[in-house]
Parts: C-alpha cells; sequence; structure tokens
C-alpha cells in the first residue's frame, strides 16, 4: 500500500488529503476515454500522442494501452506551475517533434486555468503548413471553475471542483506522481 501522509505542508499551511478517485475508478474511467477515442479516431492512419510531461505519463501510459488505432508517442514540456498557485505564464521547452499533416491527440493531466493548453494549441497552430491535420485533446481531469482560457477538453476523465489534487501523475512540487489514486488537499480548519 502506497504511504500518503494525512495533511501535507503547503507553504506555512497543513493541508489534509483526502482521496477523490479510487485506482479502479480511475482505471474503469481510462477504459472509457481509450474506447470513445478509438471510436472516434480510429482508422489504419496513425494517431500520435503528444503527452505533456511530466502530469500527463501515467494517464497516457493507461490510456494509449486501450487505443486501436497505430499510435506514435511523443512528449512536450510545459512549465507553468509552483507550489499549488499558477505561475500565469507558460513556457513549451524546447521545440516541438515533427507532427507536420499528422492526427495528433494531446495528453494533459489536468486543465485548471486552461492557459497551458491554450499556449500549447497556439504553438502548434504556428506550424503553419508544417501544422497537423487534426488536435484533439484528452485530458484526464478538468477544472472548469478555474478557467480562464476558453478551452475545453474534447475527452475529460473527471471534472473536479477548484482543490490542489496529487497522485496518478499529479505532483506538488515534483512529488507524489507514483501515488496510484488521485487525492486532493483542503485547508484545515
Ligand atoms: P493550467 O495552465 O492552469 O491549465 O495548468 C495546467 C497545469 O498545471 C497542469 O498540467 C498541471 O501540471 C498543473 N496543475 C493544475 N492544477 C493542478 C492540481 O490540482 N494538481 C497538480 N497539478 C496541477
Ligand atoms: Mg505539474
Amino acid at each position: 500500500m502506497t504511504f500518503t501522509p494525512a495533511t501535507i505542508r503547503v507553504g506555512d499551511r497543513d493541508m489534509s488529503v483526502s482521496p477523490l478517485f479510487t485506482e479502479s475508478q480511475i482505471k474503469a474511467r481510462v477504459g472509457e476515454l481509450s474506447a470513445e477515442i478509438s471510436r472516434d479516431l480510429g482508422s489504419a492512419e496513425p494517431l500520435v500522442i503528444l503527452v505533456v510531461l511530466h502530469g500527463a505519463l501515467l494517464f497516457a501510459a493507461d490510456l494509449v494501452r486501450g487505443l486501436t488505432m497505430p499510435t506514435e508517442i511523443e512528449s512536450v514540456r510545459l512549465k507553468s506551475y509552483h507550489g499549488t498557485q499558477s505561475a500565469g505564464t507558460v513556457e513549451v521547452v524546447g521545440s516541438l517533434p515533427d507532427i507536420a499533416g499528422k492526427r495528433v491527440l494531446i495528453v494533459e493531466d489536468i486543465v485548471d486555468t486552461g492557459r497551458s493548453i491554450a499556449t500549447l494549441k497556439e504553438r502548434i497552430a504556428g506550424l503553419g503548413d508544417r501544422g497537423p491535420k487534426v488536435v484533439r485533446v484528452a485530458a484526464l481531469l478538468d477544472k472548469p471553475e478555474a478557467h480562464d482560457a476558453s478551452l475545453v477538453p474534447d475527452y475529460t476523465g473527471f471534472s473536479i471542483g477548484r482543490n490542489f489534487v496529487i497522485g496518478y501523475g499529479l505532483d506538488l512540487d515534483g512529488r507524489y506522481r507514483n501515488l496510484p489514486y488521485i487525492a486532493e488537499l483542503k485547508a484545515q480548519g
């Protein structure tokens, strides 16, 4: 059993940690998403899985195993977050893989303000005639109340409230990504 403390210190506050989605709930939902994506995008034509590192690693690893079309796995790194607060600006680290004329599924752990995915989509749009033919977004989690960029993922695992979540790839300052379940942090008292 993976150990999670009952509370985690964030800055100068102790936050309580409570389970939100179990391992089996996640597995079932990711299986449904794979089936839906395979139905919508299924063909002999390959799909480029553009994994947004590091958060979407675990989600993407499970999602691709349920896809029925041929896939090519690529990754991109975005930097945007510090602690539990969005840093406001988002940066695409390094260059994008060659996705000219391809069908691309961006795989993201969570859409919070929506700025990360909006920035990535802008970068992709800026590729012009070296750009992909189709771009879709799959996010394991979505925080609709937190959006400030108008972005709705094409595929969403679960919609959640504003609380910060950890586990199944999601981190707090680089930690807790290995938890097999998702837990939320709540202010105490
Ligand atoms: P956005 O640009 O505000 O949509 O932020 C998206 C990125 O912030 C995600 O890819 C995550 O890396 C990180 N993030 C947002 N909310 C959470 C959370 O609750 N837990 C962990 N990471 C989060
Ligand atoms: Mg992160």
